[in-house]
């Protein structure tokens, strides 16, 4: 197999890369050489996706029998629309790294494979969108429906559109579960989101990245949620947490409504909080039915704790910054529960 990963340095897209590699594929990374670095092995080119000289550049590097596009997620559908169009004849599939916020009912209602979509033109620009007043629907969800759009369009039934939920493990670099991480470490008493026993479904970023190659070498077509089928209650993930930080920590279970008085952001200050119904319910079947094994989370924990021991650093990333709520204000909460 021969396949063209864009982006391929960074968190799920060096995962890909890595994972081709292992298969003993050969790979051609495409990126602007920014973010991290290409991962040895591959065949670098470097360039910007949204210059169409530079997607010409890479087309004459093909062809491939597969592109695997991860670096979509600040880009405008029509800017998919360019790298699909100009690399249509250099490769047979295209399989394309999308969200399950391209659903309209996303995070309210229960999600399946065929859930109505979010509706947004394949040529649209960056101005298409808007995010609600509570924080659904999401201009990144729109924008994200009108880049499928794009692929579809050009690559009709050799296009594969994967829609995970929340990815975690080693690189993340949005900094959710590496803040519950070191939260646990520092222990104490531990603010947590009641109720113990919710389920959440993150799926490791190397079980995405298998499921994007084994599709990038299969004949399928069409849209996969990607979320862990069992995931694991908010009480275990916290749990495991202080285990292999080995903190010695209490988490302290408080209602959503007390956290909202108190006005605990959800989804950035208690990372994967979110009371919304449809946030955790998420139905992966297809995937399942396709191929995707999703590790135990206990194991995303272990090795992510081992990831940002060894490196000892915050990620240098705007999103890392914008996650966990600060002890001060955490204290008060817990302070005024008596
Ligand atoms: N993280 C999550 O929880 C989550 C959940 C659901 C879906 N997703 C989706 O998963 C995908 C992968 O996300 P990610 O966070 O791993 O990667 P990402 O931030 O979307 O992409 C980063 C990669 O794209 C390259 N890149 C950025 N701008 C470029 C440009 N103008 N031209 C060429 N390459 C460019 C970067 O390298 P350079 O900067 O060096 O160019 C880097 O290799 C995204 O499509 C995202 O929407 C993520």
């Amino acid at each position: 197999m021969r396949i063209l990963v864009i982006g391929g340095t960074w968190f799920l897209g060096k995962c890909i890369a890595e994972g081709a590699l292992a298969r003993g594929w050969s790979v051609t990374t495409f990126n602007r050489g920014r973010s991290g670095r290409d991962v040895d092995g591959v065949e670098p080119v470097h360039g910007d996706r949204t210059a169409p000289e530079d997607l010409e550049r890479l087309a004459r590097s093909g062809p491939w029998d597969a592109v695997i596009d991860t670096s979509s997620s600040d880009f405008a559908p029509r800017d998919v629309l360019l790298a699909t169009t100009v690399l249509r004849e250099a490769a047979r599939r295209w399989v394309h790294i999308s969200t399950v916020s391209v659903y309209q009912g996303w995070p309210h209602e229960r999600l399946t494979d065929e859930s109505a979509l979010l509706e947004c033109p394949a040529d649209a620009d960056e101005t298409v969108g808007y995010t609600g007043p509570d924080g659904s629907p999401t201009h990144y969800g729109f924008q994200k429906a009108g880049g499928e759009r794009a692929v579809t369009d050009v690559f009709g039934d050799t296009a594969v559109l994967l829609r995970p939920g929340v990815i975690l493990g080693p690189g993340e670099y949005v900094g959710r579960l590496p803040w519950w991480l070191r939260r646990a470490e520092r222990g104490g008493r531990i603010l947590a989101p009641a109720p113990a026993e919710q389920r959440i479904q993150p799926v490791d970023v190397r079980d995405v990245a298998e499921f994007a190659l084994d599709q990038a070498a299969s004949e399928t077509s069409g849209g996969y949620n990607v979320t862990h089928p069992q995931g694991m209650t908010f009480a275990d993930f916290l749990r495991e947490c202080l285990s292999v930080t080995g903190g010695a920590g209490k988490p302290v279970w408080v209602e959503p409504a007390v956290l909202t008085e108190h006005g605990v952001k959800q989804w950035t200050e208690l990372p994967l909080w979110r009371t919304h119904a449809g946030v955790w319910a998420v139905d992966s079947s297809r995937a399942a039915a396709a191929g995707l094994r999703c590790r135990p989370l206990a194991e995303t924990i272990r090795d992510t704790w081992a990831w940002l021991a060894a490196d000892g650093r915050p990620v240098d990333h705007p999103r890392w910054a914008a996650h966990g709520i600060g002890p001060e204000k955490e204290e008060k909460i817990l302070a005024s529960l008596g």
